[in-house]
């Protein structure tokens, strides 16, 4: 699934990993200088014009590079920065990214190109979902959390003040570009909430995985880079065996949501932007590993490594005292809940994941155990 990226053999940090999905197979570039190299990523098909959407924080940082290393690819290179940040993934935001593509008389050969986190990913995702029906879309992912996770998969969307990704769209890019010199100027918060998502592939799927970041947490949080070039790899590759099994979400890929339920409750119940994306989920995961252990499941030795490694990454693992019915409240919300019952990811054995219902009261027991 992995092979080493020919252009830049030399770098030990350079690295392909491969989506398949029959007619929508793409790569994932993983590598330095990449954003300036955008003649070398891949074939992508023709066209006269570009639109980079990114934000306030990462246009000014890496905006002028990315477009002019894709003036060489299309004439006329658009830029969009949207207003920064998880409260402004909505609606009104998304209209910028149409306003621009309207005003800048785009077609629908028109490529967007998502330079940002997550947040800029799901929405221009979803924009390139929906303007004229379709049009293609790159990902160039700058946090750590974009290239490990959400803009891998082809999963896109915006918040409603109701819930989170509530509206959106499956739609996959054409390729990835995981730039790791992007990575040196992400706050450490950022980081941190990034490896959220890179610890959850361990427990989920690969416990050798896990056993390598518990060794190796340090080396990635002080960024080295062949460290974060293997993390990202692994990380991808995981994900793109899950979505390429099960791309729609009808099974398996439900889970690479573990620790989401609990996560995305302590999102809207705090207000979206109060936690971070991978805080929320890193304690997600910390009661999700409980919640396993109280059904009988796995060894609470195995909740006790969980937790250890999210505390190390300085991700928080107490969540907040909203209130066990509020949590319940919200997690009924969740988009894996059927006929009002909740369903968890929960893990079934080390390295094993699945879906479940639990009854409200041990969930209530977690809770307690965890919040306050
Ligand atoms: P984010 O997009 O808000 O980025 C975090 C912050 O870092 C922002 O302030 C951003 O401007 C800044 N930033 C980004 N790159 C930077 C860089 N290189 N240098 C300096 N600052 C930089 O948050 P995120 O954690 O990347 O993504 C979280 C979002 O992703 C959430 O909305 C979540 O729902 C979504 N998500 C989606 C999927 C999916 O499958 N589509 C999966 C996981 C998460
Ligand atoms: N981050 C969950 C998914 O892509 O399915």
């Amino acid at each position: 699934m992995s092979e080493t990226h020919p252009a830049a053999a030399t770098s030990p940090s350079s690295q392909r990993v491969r989506i398949e999905l029959a007619e929508r197979s793409y790569q994932i570039l993983i590598g330095d200088g990449l954003v300036e190299a955008a003649s070398t990523w891949a074939a992508l098909p023709g066209s006269a014009s570009a639109l980079i959407v990114t934000n306030t924080t990462v246009g000014p940082l890496y905006g002028q590079r990315l477009r002019s290393s894709l003036m060489k690819r299309h004439g006329r290179v658009h830029v969009v920065e949207l207003p920064d940040g998880e409260a402004h993934k909505d609606f009104q935001t998304l209209n910028l990214i149409f306003d621009a593509l309207l005003t800048k008389g785009c077609d629908r050969k028109t490529v967007l190109y998502a330079l940002g986190g997550g947040v800029v990913g799901d929405m221009t995702g979803f924009a390139a979902a929906s303007y004229m029906r379709g049009v293609p879309f790159v990902q160039v992912p700058t946090t750590l959390l974009a290239q490990v996770d959400s803009s891998v998969g082809g999963k896109t969307a915006i918040n409603h003040p109701l819930g989170k990704n509530m509206i959106g769209a499956f739609y996959q890019p054409l390729l990835v570009v995981c730039d790791l010199d992007t990575l040196a100027t992400l706050p450490g918060r950022e980081l941190s909430a990034g490896l959220a998502e890179v610890i959850k592939y361990g427990p989920i799927a690969d416990m050798s995985f896990f056993d390598w970041l518990e060794r190796n947490l340090d080396a990635l949080l002080a960024r080295d880079r062949e460290s974060l070039a293997h993390a990202i790899k692994r990380s991808c590759e995981i994900k793109a065996a899950v979505v390429g099994a099960d791309e729609r979400e009808t099974g398996l890929r439900a889970i690479l949501n573990f620790g989401h339920t609990f996560g995305h409750a302590i999102e809207a119940g705090l207000g979206y932007g109060e936690w971070l994306h991978g805080e929320a989920v890193g304690c997600g995961m910390v009661m999700a590993a409980d919640l396993s252990v109280r059904l009988g499941l796995v060894e609470p030795a195995l909740a006790e490594r969980i937790t250890g490694l999210v505390r190390r990454a300085g991700l928080p693992t107490t969540g907040p005292a909203l209130g066990a019915d509020r949590y319940l409240e919200l997690m009924r919300l969740d988009k894996k809940s059927e006929a009002g019952d909740i369903r968890f990811v929960v893990i079934e054995k080390p390295g094993q994941a699945a879906l479940r219902a639990a009854p409200d009261g041990l969930v209530r027991e977690v809770l307690e155990a965890h919040t306050g």
